[in-house]
C-alpha cells in the first residue's frame, strides 16, 4: 500500500531535489505493438502523478529530462510528435501548476524549440513565475555539454570585457554560470527503464547524487516507485569523501 510506504519515509531527510531520466517511453509502446509516440503520450500521465507526488511528499525541487539534445536526432516524424505534445501539455497543464503553488523552470538550448512551443513556455514559466511551492524544471533540448560549453564561452565574454578575472574563477563562479545557477544539487537522481548510463545529464551537479536505476519503463512509474526510490535513498550513506567516523561524529554534534 502506498501510505504504509509513505509511512517509512523519513520527512527530516527527504532529498530537497530529485532529478529524473525518464526512459522507456517508446519501448514501453513497442512492447504493446504500438507506435512510439503513444509511449510519450502515457509517459505524460507519469509526470503528473510524480510532480503531484513529489509536491505531497515535500520535495523542493524536480528536473524532469523531457528531451536531449541529441534527441534532435531520432526520425523527425518523433521529434515533431513530441514538440507538439510539450506544447499541448504545457497549456493544460499551467492552470494545475498554478493551483498547486507550482513554479515550472526550463534548462536547455530554447533557441532550437519551434516557435510555438518556445511562445507557450514562456508564458507557463510567467504565469507560474510568482508560485512558492515545488520547482519543476524541466530539462529541454538540454545537454550538459551544450551547457558546459556555453558556460565556458560566457566567462570567457565576461574576462574579455573586464567583468570577471580569470585568476578569481572557482567553483561558486562557474556554478553561476551554469544553467541550474538557481538550484541546489540534486541529491537523487532516479533513471528508468533499465539503463544504466547518464546520456550527458547534470555531468557537473550530479557529482555527489545518490543514483537510482529501475527496470520500470516511465509510463508505468508510480508514486510507490517515486517512494521505493526516496527510501533506498534514505538507506545509503553518503560520505563526500570523508570516513565513517567523520561522518558519524558530524550528526552526533547536530
Ligand atoms: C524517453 O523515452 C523519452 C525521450 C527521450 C523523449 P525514449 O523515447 O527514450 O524510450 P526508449 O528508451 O526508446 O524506450
Ligand atoms: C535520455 O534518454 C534523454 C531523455 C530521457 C530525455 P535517451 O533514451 O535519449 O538516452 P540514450 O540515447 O538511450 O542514452
Ligand atoms: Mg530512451
Amino acid at each position: 500500500m502506498l501510505e504504509d510506504l509513505i509511512a517509512k519515509i523519513k520527512t527530516d531527510r527527504l532529498p530537497r531535489h530529485i532529478a529524473i531520466i525518464m526512459d522507456g517511453n517508446g519501448r514501453w509502446a513497442e512492447e504493446q505493438g504500438q507506435e512510439r509516440l503513444y509511449g510519450h503520450f502515457h509517459g505524460v500521465e507519469s509526470v503528473r502523478i510524480i510532480v503531484e507526488g513529489c509536491a505531497e511528499l515535500g520535495i523542493e525541487y524536480l528536473t524532469l529530462y523531457a528531451f536531449s539534445t541529441e534527441n534532435w536526432d531520432r526520425p523527425k516524424q518523433e521529434v515533431e510528435g513530441l514538440m507538439s505534445l510539450f506544447v499541448d501539455t504545457i497549456r493544460k497543464e499551467v492552470p494545475v501548476l498554478n493551483k498547486n503553488n507550482i513554479r515550472l523552470h526550463v534548462i536547455g538550448d530554447l533557441s532550437l524549440l519551434p516557435a510555438d512551443a518556445h511562445r507557450e513556455l514562456h508564458e507557463a514559466l510567467d504565469m507560474t513565475s510568482h508560485n512558492t511551492g515545488l520547482n519543476v524544471i524541466l530539462a529541454l533540448s538540454y545537454s550538459s555539454r551544450w551547457e558546459l560549453v556555453n558556460a565556458v564561452k560566457q566567462i570567457g565574454l565576461d574576462v574579455e570585457a573586464g567583468k570577471i578575472k580569470a585568476e578569481g574563477i572557482n567553483q561558486e563562479v562557474l556554478e553561476q554560470y551554469l544553467a541550474t545557477s538557481e538550484f541546489p544539487d540534486p541529491e537523487l537522481m532516479i533513471r528508468t527503464s533499465g539503463e544504466y548510463r547518464i546520456s550527458n545529464f547534470l555531468l557537473y551537479q550530479l557529482a555527489y547524487a545518490e543514483l537510482y536505476f529501475t527496470n520500470t519503463r516511465w509510463p508505468d512509474f508510480r508514486k510507490e516507485n517515486l517512494v521505493e526510490a526516496i527510501l533506498d535513498f534514505q538507506g545509503r550513506k553518503r560520505r563526500f569523501g570523508k570516513t565513517d567516523k567523520q561522518i558519524e561524529e558530524e550528526a552526533q554534534l547536530v
